[in-house]
Order: structure tokens, then sequence, then C-alpha cells
């Protein structure tokens, strides 16, 4: 059985303000859940310490980056040592916006991937195709290759364990913060695909969890989640409003 997650990425939003309003309310309204959902949030790094003080254990709680080094002379960065000491349980890496506003490249994705796992965490690596990319046919070999070169150190770790806490998120970058979603069909291929790549570079794939991001709302969350091969969303703009949030946490079927 594949853990389910719904994760809200907050990106660059929130306040103590919505932290007080959201996190509560999650936690009271999804801690009762019978269709074993995780649900996580991961907030802007400042806001980690007053979500999990408010997410009591019920909710996961997770930094949307970490630097590429394990400590230093590296202002403004954040360690995955510290996301673990601060009581994250997961970090994301890799985000489309990362990459384009960034410049982060695939070998700085798996050098951060290979961090979260020395650190104890678990790693959300974000992959997806620009729209260019899909209308040229080119939307499978491209995340192929960022599930690849992304997660090559954990293929290199020699102990196999490491797998347990990757879980890979599909998010097509013409998707995201669009309303555009991918349809449920196309989905379901990509997330079938990416976990054939997994099978190929040797990883446990039925037991790694895959993630649909993009435009993911309370209407359209329950036939993304009842795709096979999809186990869960990575939310942004929905994850900010608590009753879309918690709708899309109850829209897994229960016990499937
Ligand atoms: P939206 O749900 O706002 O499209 O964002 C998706 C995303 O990028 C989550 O990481």
């Amino acid at each position: 059985m594949r853990r389910r997650i719904v994760a809200g990425n907050w990106k660059m939003n929130g306040s103590k303000d919505l932290s007080e309003k959201l996190v509560g309310y999650v936690r009271s309204e999804t801690g009762s859940l019978d269709n074993g959902v995780e649900v996580v949030i991961i907030p802007p790094a400042l806001y980690v310490g007053d979500v999990l003080r408010l997410a009591q254990d019920a909710v996961s709680v997770g930094v949307q980056n970490v630097g590429r080094w394990q400590s230093g002379a590296y202002t403004g960065e954040i360690s995955a040592e510290m996301a673990k000491d601060a009581g994250c349980r997961y970090v994301l890496v890799g985000h489309s916006e990362r990459r384009q506003f960034f410049g982060e490249t695939d070998e700085q994705v798996a050098e951060k991937v290979s961090l979260v796992l020395a650190s104890g965490l678990a790693a959300i690596m974000c992959v997806g195709e620009s729209l260019e990319e899909r209308e040229s046919g080119q939307a499978e070999t491209v995340v192929a290759g960022q599930v690849r070169a992304g997660l090559a150190s954990v293929v290199r770790a020699a102990d196999g364990r490491a797998w347990q806490n990757i879980v890979v998120a599909y998010e097509p970058v013409w998707a995201i913060g669009t309303g555009k979603t991918a349809t449920a069909d196309d989905a379901q291929a990509m997330h079938a695909s990416i976990r054939g790549v997994l099978e190929d570079m040797g990883a446990p794939a039925e037991k790694i969890s895959l993630l649909y991001g993009g435009s993911v709302k309370a209407d359209n969350a329950a036939a993304l989640f009842s795709e096979p091969d999809i186990d869960g969303g990575l939310i942004g703009g929905a994850s900010l409003v608590a009753e879309d949030f918690v709708s899309i946490c109850r829209y897994f079927p229960a016990g499937a």
C-alpha cells in the first residue's frame, strides 16, 4: 500500500494570521479522515515553527527548498539538517518555480535530494514539462530525464532503503497557477510512465507515492485521485483556502 499524501505548498504566501486561521481548522477537519491520507503543509520557512505548533502532530510539515550545502557561509540559505531539527518531515526539491526563477538544474536537484535523504527527511521531488515540450510530443521524455537525473544519487546509494523517503510530484508547468489541469487520463498516463522509469532505475516503484500538482481544486480532485497511479496531490493556490484544502483531502476514495 502506497502512502497517500495531500500536500499544500503555500509558495511565497501566508502570514502568522493565515497560519493561525488555517492550520487549526485543517487539523480539526482532517484529524478524523478515514481515507488514510497524510496531510502536509509546506509554508514559507519563517512560519514552520508556527505551523508545527498549530499542527500538533496531526498534520506533517515541510519546507519548500533547502540549500545545496550542509552548512556554512551561504547567506540566505537553510539546510536540510535545519529543517529536520525544526521538526519538518518533508522537503520540496526542484519545484518548477525553483528551476525557472532560480536556475536550479537537474544536478543541483540531485545534490539536494541527497542532502535531504542524509538528514533523514523525505524529499518530494518535482518534475514536469513545459507547454512547448508537451505540444512537441516531448513530455514523457523530458519528465523521464528529470526523474533519472534528480534521483541519480538514490540509485548510487548503497542502501536501497533510501527509496522509502522519496516521493515524486508530477507538476506540468503549464498547469501551475493557470487554472488548466491535466485531464485525469493524461495525468494517469504520465504517472504510469514515471512509475515505469522508476522500475527501470531499480527502485521499488510500486511502493513510491506519486503526486499530481497543477491547478488541483475541490472540483477536480476526486477525478484525479481515483486514478490508479495518482497517490495524492501537491496543491498550490487551493491550499491557502482552508475549506478548499480540506475538501481536497477528503476527496480520496475511502479505503481504496
Ligand atoms: P497551483 O495549485 O496553484 O496550480 O500550484 C501547483 C503547485 O505548483 C504546487 O506546488
